[in-house]
């Protein structure tokens, strides 16, 4: 039985952990800003709007969220989005993320955003922009924390239909360039094979842009090798069902492509029963650049801080692993090699520093 004495010491243990988790310079490149929306943000917009929500309260509204798998989460995340109209909407959903971010040490984040869900309800594509780069840039001001928007395509949708959002977005590239570096793929993959997205991709690479796409998630591992051989991508988001295909998770260990692992997102929508069964530590330990991120915090249970954790505690992850991942995030990152040199020295002074205070 355990003694009030144990229950304390564990207590503490537990603070210093969360402690070191969040002293360690990290980025996150996996973050969807329309997933960061809390229940309570999300009823005050509503109220703000005059938009009406099938729920009573916020208690309803987070009893809804007991997912099955990806498409039942998207029902859910495509209407909450519905309550975003204004800039300030925009503004003030990011900056709850940035404030959040800013508590758990990430000192830069790449946020991708789905400009489709809010151009197909009559939302100005400005608007949604302006809000969230505002925030981004008032986070740059106060703390330094630097950030990219990855403008994601819905793959739902038809290629011709991200063809004009790109064509829409992009007289807004003088105005938000800095930010908007990036171009994504996302929404239900089952189905909707990056094939699909050939040509917009192509004309997104020629006009200079970075490449990411969600792939084996919920669909195959034939679906990353396609990322990777028609959509020409840097980075792959999830890409979890690569351990399925051996000849494919050698070219990611050997080519260090990176993969942005959302693990409390994975368990939620099912892509693997128990976080023991989860496979982000095997194939950190098998050499691959994994990166940890939160996905849709607010539907999923946990910021980035909390996906460690749960790393920690049921995974075995050791503190060398957690340093590992952090560096990881930085290279990976879009930044510049003079930004993440300056980054990953932030880290190792930060552990210098806590080496000689254990000691
Ligand atoms: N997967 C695919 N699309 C998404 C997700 C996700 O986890 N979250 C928001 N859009
Ligand atoms: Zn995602």
């Amino acid at each position: 039985m355990k003694t009030p004495n144990d229950r304390t010491s564990q207590a503490s243990q537990q603070d210093e952990l969360v402690d070191f988790l969040r002293q360690l310079p990290k980025a996150e490149l996996h973050v969807h800003i329309e997933g960061t929306l809390e229940p309570e943000l999300m009823f005050t917009l509503a109220e703000r709007n005059g938009v009406s929500l099938p729920y009573r309260n916020v208690a309803e509204l987070r009893a809804a969220y007991d997912f099955q798998d990806l498409g039942s989460f998207l029902e859910l995340y495509y209407a909450g989005a519905q309550v975003l109209i204004t800039k300030q909407d925009f503004y003030d959903m990011t900056w709850a993320y940035l404030q959040r971010a800013h508590e758990d040490g990430i000192v830069h984040t790449e946020i991708m955003f789905d400009p489709q869900t809010h151009t197909r309800r009559g939302i100005a594509l400005e608007t949604v922009f302006a809000g969230i780069a505002d925030a981004l840039r008032d986070a740059h001001r106060r703390w330094g924390l630097s950030s990219r928007m990855i403008l994601s395509f819905l793959r739902d949708l038809s290629e011709q239909d991200a063809f004009i959002t790109l064509n829409k977005a992009l007289p807004l590239r003088q105005e938000y360039g800095d930010l908007w570096t990036a171009i994504g793929l996302d929404s239900a993959e089952l189905g909707n094979l990056p094939e699909k997205f050939v040509h917009v991709f192509a004309q997104c690479a020629h006009l200079g842009f970075r490449l990411v796409a969600h792939a084996g998630e919920e669909g195959p591992a034939e679906y990353v090798h396609n990322a990777l051989d028609v959509l020409h991508v840097e980075r792959i988001d999830h890409g979890v069902r690569s351990e399925e295909d051996p000849a494919l998770l050698h070219r990611i260990i050997d080519n260090r492509i990176p993969m942005t692992v959302c693990p409390l997102s994975n368990i939620r929508l099912g892509v693997f029963p128990s976080m023991a069964d989860h496979s982000v530590v095997r194939l950190l330990r098998r050499g691959a650049t994994v990166t940890l991120n939160s996905d849709d915090p607010a539907y999923f249970g946990g910021y980035l801080v909390d996906n460690f954790l749960a790393c920690v505690t049921e995974l075995g992850l050791t503190r060398d692993e957690c340093r590992q991942l952090a560096r990881n995030s930085i290279q990976a990152s879009f930044l510049p090699d003079d930004a993440k040199q300056a980054l990953l020295s932030a880290q190792t002074a930060e552990q210098a520093y806590q080496h000689n205070t254990v000691l």
